[in-house]
Formats: C-alpha cells, sequence, structure tokens
C-alpha cells in the first residue's frame, strides 16, 4: 500500500485515474486541484473518506505543495491548463501553472526524494503531415506549436534536468488525445456530444481533415500505473491506442450513434496554427513493460461515452453555456 499525491485530479484524467486507483489497488490518494473552471469536485463524488483526501489549492504554491510531497510516497502530476484554444487567447496561465508549477513540484520532490511521474502530450512533438507513414517515438524532435505545447514541452525539459542534475526519481509520460466521462465540455467529443444533445449541429473546425489518435482515459490510467509500478527511472514512454481518425469522421460517427444523418454538421473557424495530425508510436510501453490497450473499438468507446453525457447532465450543464459563449466569441 502506498499513498499517493495526484495533482489535477477533479480533472478529466486526473479523476479517470483516481478512480482507476481506488477501484484497483489498497493505495491512499492525496488530490491538489486548484478547481479552476476545469476541475470539478463531482468527478470524486463517491470516493470513500478513509481512501482519499480532497486538498484545494495551487501546484504553484510552494509551502502546500513541500508539506503534500513531505507525506507522499509518490506524486503523479496532472495538474495542467490543458485546452489549445484557451491558449491562443490567453497564454498567461499556461506558463504560471504549466511551467511555474511543475517547477514547484519538482523542487519539492528534489527535497524529500519523493518519486515523481510526469504526464504529458504528444503535442510537444508538434504535427505530422497526412500522408506521413511516421509516426511520434520517444526520439522524436520536441517542436511544440501552440502556447499549451509549448509549456507542456517546457515542463518535459524541467524534469529531464532534475533527472539529471539532481537525481530525483522521475519518469515521464506522453500521451495521445484522449475520450472518456469526465472530460470538460470545452473538449472536442464532448462538445459534440452535449451539442447534439441539445439539439444543435456539431461545429468542425476548417476542413475537419485533421487527424488525432485517440485512446480511451482509463488506458491512459493503467498506462500511468504500469509506468509507475515498471518505468526505468529518468525514462520517456509514449501513450497511445493507434486510434488514429480524422475530426470528420469522429463527427459522423458521432452522428450516426446519435441517430443522426451523417451531414448534419457545420465548418467553423480553423484554430490558428491548428496541428494537422497526431500518431503515437507506443512499441516502447508495450514490449518493455508489457503494457497493452483495453479498448480498442473507438465506436464502442464512443458509444459508452454518449451514454455517460446523456445520463449525467447535471454534472455537464452548468459549464456547457459559458462554454458554448466563448466559441461563438471565436466564430467558432
Ligand atoms: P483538465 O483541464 O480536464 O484538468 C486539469 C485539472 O488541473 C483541473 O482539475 C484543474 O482544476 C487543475 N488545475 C489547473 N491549474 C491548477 C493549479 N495551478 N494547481 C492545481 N490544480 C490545477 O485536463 P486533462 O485533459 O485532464 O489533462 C490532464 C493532464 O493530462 C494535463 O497535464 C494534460 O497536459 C495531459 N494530457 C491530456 C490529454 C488529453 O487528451 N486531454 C492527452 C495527453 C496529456
Ligand atoms: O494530443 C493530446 C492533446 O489532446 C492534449 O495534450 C490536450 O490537453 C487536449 O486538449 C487535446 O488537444 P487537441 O487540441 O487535439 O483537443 P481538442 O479537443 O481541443 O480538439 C481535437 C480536435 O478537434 C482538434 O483538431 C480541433 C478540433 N475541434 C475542436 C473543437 C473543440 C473541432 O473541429 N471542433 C471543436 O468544436
Amino acid at each position: 500500500m502506498a499513498h499517493l499525491l495526484v495533482t489535477g485530479g477533479a480533472g478529466f484524467i486526473g479523476s479517470n485515474f483516481v478512480h482507476h486507483v481506488i477501484d484497483t489497488t489498497d493505495h491512499t490518494v492525496t488530490v491538489l486541484d486548484a478547481l479552476t473552471y476545469a476541475g470539478n469536485r463531482a468527478s470524486l463524488a463517491g470516493i470513500p473518506d478513509d481512501r482519499m483526501r480532497f486538498v484545494h489549492g495551487s501546484i504553484d504554491d510552494a509551502d502546500l505543495v513541500d508539506s503534500l510531497v513531505a507525506d507522499a510516497d509518490a506524486v503523479v502530476h496532472y495538474a495542467a491548463e490543458s485546452h489549445n484554444d484557451n491558449s491562443l487567447n490567453d497564454p498567461s496561465p499556461f506558463v504560471q501553472t504549466n511551467l511555474v508549477g511543475t517547477f514547484t513540484l519538482l523542487e519539492a520532490v528534489r527535497r524529500h526524494k519523493v518519486r515523481y511521474h510526469h504526464i504529458s502530450t504528444d503535442e510537444v512533438y508538434g504535427d505530422l503531415e497526412l500522408d506521413d507513414p511516421a509516426k511520434f517515438t520517444e526520439a522524436t524532435a520536441y517542436q511544440p506549436s501552440s502556447p499549451y505545447s509549448s509549456t507542456k514541452a517546457g515542463s518535459d525539459l524541467l524534469v529531464r534536468a532534475w533527472v539529471r542534475s539532481f537525481g530525483v526519481e522521475a519518469t515521464i509520460s506522453n500521451c495521445s488525445n484522449n475520450y472518456g466521462p469526465y472530460q470538460h465540455v470545452e473538449k472536442f467529443i464532448p462538445r459534440q456530444i452535449t451539442n447534439l444533445l441539445r439539439g444543435v449541429r456539431p461545429r468542425l473546425y476548417g476542413t475537419g481533415l485533421n487527424v488525432r489518435d485517440w485512446i480511451h482515459a482509463e488506458d491512459h490510467s493503467t498506462a500511468v500505473m504500469t509506468i509507475l509500478n515498471a518505468g526505468r527511472i529518468g525514462e520517456t514512454y509514449l501513450i497511445g491506442a493507434d486510434g488514429e481518425k480524422s475530426n470528420i469522421d469522429v463527427v459522423r460517427l458521432l452522428l450516426r450513434l446519435m441517430g443522426h444523418p451523417e451531414d448534419d454538421f457545420d465548418h467553423v473557424a480553423d484554430r490558428p496554427g491548428h496541428d494537422m495530425r497526431y500518431a503515437i508510436d507506443a512499441t516502447k510501453l508495450r514490449t518493455e513493460l508489457g503494457w497493452e490497450p483495453r479498448f480498442r473499438d473507438l465506436e464502442a468507446g464512443l458509444t459508452d461515452t454518449i451514454d455517460w453525457y446523456r445520463t449525467h447532465e447535471a454534472w455537464w450543464a452548468p459549464a456547457k453555456d459559458a462554454t458554448e459563449a466563448k466559441y461563438a466569441a471565436q466564430g467558432q
């Protein structure tokens, strides 16, 4: 049994991870989360108090972070500003949380010699052409495009330096696009599902030919647990489940699964600097650590996800109007 400090545990992937830990281990968890617009305490409902403690605070609060890290056997760092579109409107919180917040955690794990796992994204590698047979590997050069991805790339580099210079016991994972329950309605898949539940047509940026490599959040959690338990210190592991699909095909699939004509969507203004394609080669994680994804069928995974949003309107409705007002102001 171990005690994990999970930052960002009230967000989408962090809350899926906390549920996974509670359901599959006897570990206890402290969640540190600032409850920004993206955090939702309700995503952790039902977890007993003797398994999880919730601390409302920021990862850039050095004293708070120091006291929580001192009590932990390991830190799993999910907290971030995570949405590309927001980073184009105001990069400032991205720099503060993703860079200064990560620095604050690294200094604490360095002082207390606590194992650290850093959650990152495939976006640090920039993008690929549609007709390029290549996928991202751990050897791909960093070439981030947006304020979001550049601050994530910077945070990865801080971790690498703290490993090499100070002997911090850290691993890094870079994962592709997640889907599943508890994802904020600003993101592509929940936005379209909740639009359709409200009788609004899906919105596709630009041509919709951009490709994302989809993985279920539960598979992301099993991969992170695998790396935490068996990953080699100082190493980076890419996480992906061979789920490449164009945005237009995802929208058509959602429309079909929700009983609408497949061309019942609108093209809207494109995202500035919009990355064309992400694709992950997860060979290292699969061969070295024996990890395999469980959700291999996107249609089945999306069917479950649609059901979740259909039955959890009370969870997503409070954020929907403000999110759509923000998009409307951007012509999206
Ligand atoms: P999210 O936006 O849903 O959740 C982020 C959480 O962090 C929220 O609960 C928020 O309140 C919290 N937070 C923000 N600033 C904080 C601060 N200063 N202190 C403490 N908590 C703070 O994000 P997500 O999609 O769950 O992403 C989680 C992590 O996974 C991020 O590091 C992201 O870069 C990474 N990631 C996401 C994806 C994806 O597809 N969503 C893919 C790969 C990697
Ligand atoms: O690749 C991992 C990354 O995936 C994570 O690091 C990020 O935190 C996460 O937000 C996600 O980034 P994307 O920018 O790929 O995700 P988003 O859900 O914002 O958009 C997915 C694709 O869909 C992208 O090509 C933009 C497009 N899109 C998005 C929205 C919200 C639309 O076409 N219409 C929309 O309404």
